[in-house]
């Protein structure tokens, strides 16, 4: 009787080389004893149906060649191996779906590579979001900048119109301060205080399409002229019209000039159709003219300044937004 120990032998060496000594191997059989009861069995059994068997040919009578193919314990070593496969097939598909967060089982050089592949994926990953961050906040950065370069540049042009005529020296500065007081004690979110500070700053950017003559003309204007002033809130909101982050503020320069009672210009809206906005511009614009000196009138008193307003509440100005004007002239807010 022969048998095939030696196959076992190398099978089991091979394990140990694959798993990389990291599994302990044992075959649970005795090849002896069982090949012994094996033999006893055959020996009862007829030649018929002995040659049903292909893995055990008589050899002659009493000896028999038994090819043993697979023990339990190479099974178990093989079901191991294909377990750990499995692992890593299911590793590498998380890792091509992007989760590098995980490292597979001893498995010898192939788990070594496989643990270095992800630790250098994610050290590269980590390191492209954070080029990608740095990235972002350049671009922010910059964005901020030139939208601040935008700005300054639009101020120097309407501080510029400011200064042609000395009547008006400061008038921008001064509206946006009363605006930005009306609108605080009347509640509005810090962002909509933003922008009608804003607005008010570039309210008459529009008359730099206005003629000097008639801009820094003393005396009254002529009907002619007036039209050509009018264009101003037009031209203005035509200007900041391309610069997207000041559509909002764009859009109060156009009304600035429009009347609660519908009377005023480009457009003539009336009422709360005029954006709130515009309405606390144009009572900041009228307050600031009526408190300084023109080359055609002296500067109004403190009760003319009152009485104006009141009579305007409702047809010039919006009532309400008089009111808390009034109120912050009594606390001497403004
Ligand atoms: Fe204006």
């Amino acid at each position: 009787m022969k048998n095939r120990n030696y196959d076992i032998e190398t099978i089991i060496n091979s394990l140990d080389q694959i798993l990389n000594g990291n599994y302990k191997i044992h075959v649970d059989i005795d090849p002896q004893s069982e090949l012994r009861e094996i033999t006893e069995k055959i020996n009862k059994l007829s030649d018929d149906l002995l040659s049903s068997f292909s893995a055990i040919k008589k050899i002659s009578q009493g000896d028999f060649s038994l090819e043993i193919k697979g023990t339990s314990g190479i099974a178990a070593g093989l079901k191991t191996v294909q377990a750990h496969i499995r692992h890593l097939i299911w590793q590498c598909k998380k890792a091509a779906d992007g989760d590098l967060s995980q490292k597979i089982l001893p498995m010898g050089n192939l788990s070594e590579a496989f643990n270095s592949m992800v630790t250098s994926l994610k050290n590269a990953r980590d390191e492209l979001a954070d080029l990608n961050l740095n990235l972002e906040n350049k671009v922010k950065e910059r964005s901020a900048q030139l939208k601040k370069t935008y700005l300054d540049v639009i101020h120097a042009l309407a501080f510029a119109i400011d200064e042609k005529d000395p009547y008006t020296h400061n008038h921008s500065k001064n509206v946006t301060r009363y605006a930005i007081a009306i609108s605080r004690e009347m509640g509005l979110s810090e962002g909509e205080i933003d922008i009608i500070g804003r607005a008010s700053l570039l309210h008459d950017l529009g008359k730099i399409g206005t003629p000097d003559y008639i801009l820094t003309k003393p005396g009254k204007l002529s009907p002619q002229e007036w039209e050509k002033i009018k264009l101003h809130p037009h031209k203005g909101a035509k200007i900041l019209e391309p610069l997207e982050f000041l559509n909002a503020e764009a859009k109060l320069v156009l009304q600035h000039h429009e009347r609660f009672d519908g009377k005023g210009y480009p457009k003539g809206i009336k009422g709360k159709s005029i954006s709130l906005g515009a309405r606390i511009m144009a009572i900041a614009d009228s307050f600031d003219a009526m408190i300084r000196e023109r080359s055609y009138r002296k500067a109004l008193t403190n009760q003319e300044v009152i009485t104006k307003l009141k009579k305007g509440a409702g047809m010039q100005f919006d009532p309400k937004v008089v009111d808390v004007l009034l109120k912050l002239l009594q606390k001497e807010i403004i």
